[in-house]
């Protein structure tokens, strides 16, 4: 058997997937809508937006595709995995309905009120009179507020008091800062306590746990700056044990396949709640309704077993069937963007260096396109080097010695990545 698999994406997660997956047996070839010039070297790239369901529907006719695995958000709330199946297409991501509980954030927390999911106390509003009214009434105190809908992991804003929550919430509700994604909003206490990714292969009823990463959100050192998609990640998180792992199955990852099992809507596909851990105990922040970026690069350098024949075996309700292994070693990553990313910045530069990266160091792209063979940089996340090694520390030095010397014009990244956690060895 000679897989033809699709993914939809264009980030230095699809690149790793891709990079994971070009290694099984079972895959032939590997497709990537619309990919980037990492993607083109071991998959072929085709020119579909992650959002145009017809085209990618009609891409996997054309293409023979027979299984979808799922790594971005946009296309399942679009119903890609229903209609893939409706076409025959084994696919490893939840439908539109399971989706939800990424795509309205709204909805997730109604879910997880109905099942018991501990989560930050708060509520949704599309009025904004109702809103600002409602925290008024709160004491003063640090509040969240957040886009209900998708906002590319940039739609969560913390406000220090609640005049500055009311001033979040206008500029949501009444001038559409987030667009559509922005018309209903949670506003939420803020929680304390140390930031955590789980991931999680679903297959509708059975679970199986990936090792924990941490990924820095904030644009600058020192958690500065505006929130991004992510700007390095390294796995596993120092201070999840195996107890806190289990507490975090039981309270959060389960109640979500039996309750969505129970709704008429399995979840399939991989389940990533960002949790917030204190004192042993865990709350939600929020769900995804797949994996990280770039928490999935440093997890397929760690990843070994194969990863289409567990997405397979979770795809056909397996999953119980298969071994799931993982290396040792701990893997860090660290994300090279333009500066001003995630506002407004420049693309089109050329990226010198890759030629000069070490072979056990890896290079996936994000943003980057080739134009006349040249590597160019075309989006915020343009690159993440990643490595694995004996420990945190030589992980971490490895990649930003390799970092050194890539360049691009007004190249960006935080320097400390997983430095905590190299501190301990
Ligand atoms: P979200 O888009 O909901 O994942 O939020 C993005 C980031 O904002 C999270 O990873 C946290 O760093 C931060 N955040 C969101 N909600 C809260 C909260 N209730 N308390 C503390 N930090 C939060
Ligand atoms: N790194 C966070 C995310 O992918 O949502």
């Amino acid at each position: 058997m000679s897989a033809r698999v699709l993914l939809v994406g264009s980030g230095g997660r699809e690149h790793a997937v891709a990079w994971k997956l070009s290694q099984s047996p079972q895959v032939g070839e590997i497709f990537v809508a619309p990919g980037n010039a990492g993607t083109a070297a071991l998959a072929r790239n085709l020119d579909i937006r992650p959002t145009d369901i017809d085209g990618l529907v009609r891409a996997a006719k054309e293409h023979r595709i027979d299984f979808y695995l799922a790594t971005m958000d946009d296309p399942q709330p679009l119903g890609l995995v229903d209609r893939l199946q409706a076409e025959g297409v084994l696919c490893y991501g939840p439908s539109a309905a399971a989706a939800r509980i990424e795509a309205s954030k709204a909805w997730a927390k109604a879910f997880m009120e109905r099942h018991g999911i501990p989560t930050a106390r708060g509520r949704s509003f599309s009025s904004f009179e109702e809103a600002a009214a409602w925290v008024e009434s709160l004491p003063e105190q640090r509040l969240w507020v957040k886009a209900s809908g998708l906002a590319a992991g940039k739609g969560a804003v913390g406000a220090a008091n609640r005049e500055e929550a009311i001033g979040i919430l206008r500029s949501m509700l009444i001038e559409r800062a987030f667009g559509d994604a922005g018309s209903t909003v949670v506003v939420e206490e803020e929680l304390s306590g140390f930031e955590t990714s789980a991931h999680a292969f679903c297959d509708g009823r059975t679970a199986v746990l990936w090792p924990f990463a941490t990924d820095y959100k904030r644009a600058l050192d020192g958690a500065q700056g505006l929130n991004t998609g992510g700007m390095g990640a390294y796995a596993p998180t120092k201070g999840v044990d195996s107890g806190l792992a289990g507490v975090i199955k039981e309270r959060v990852i389960d109640p979500v396949l039996r309750g969505m099992e129970e709704e008429g809507h399995p979840f399939v596909g991989t389940l990533f709640p960002g949790l917030m851990v204190r004192d042993g105990d865990v709350k939600v922040i929020e769900y995804n309704a797949r994996s990280g970026d770039p928490e999935t690069q440093v997890h397929m350098l760690r990843l070994e077993s194969d990863l289409y024949a567990v997405a397979r075996a979770a795809a056909e309700g397996r999953l119980a069937e298969v071994e799931v292994r993982w290396a040792a070693e701990p893997a860090v990553c660290v994300v090279l963007v333009p500066g001003g990313y995630p506002g407004k910045y420049e693309t089109g530069h050329p990226i010198e260096g890759l030629d000069r990266v070490d072979p056990d160091v890896f290079v996936f792209h994000g943003g980057t396109k080739l134009v006349d063979g040249q590597v160019v940089t075309s989006g915020g996340r343009a690159l993440t080097v990643a490595a694995r090694a004996a420990t945190v520390r030589e992980a971490r030095e490895k990649v930003y010695e390799n970092v050194r010397r890539i360049h691009f014009k007004d190249m960006h990244y935080r320097t400390d990545i997983a430095l905590e956690a190299a501190a301990g060895g």
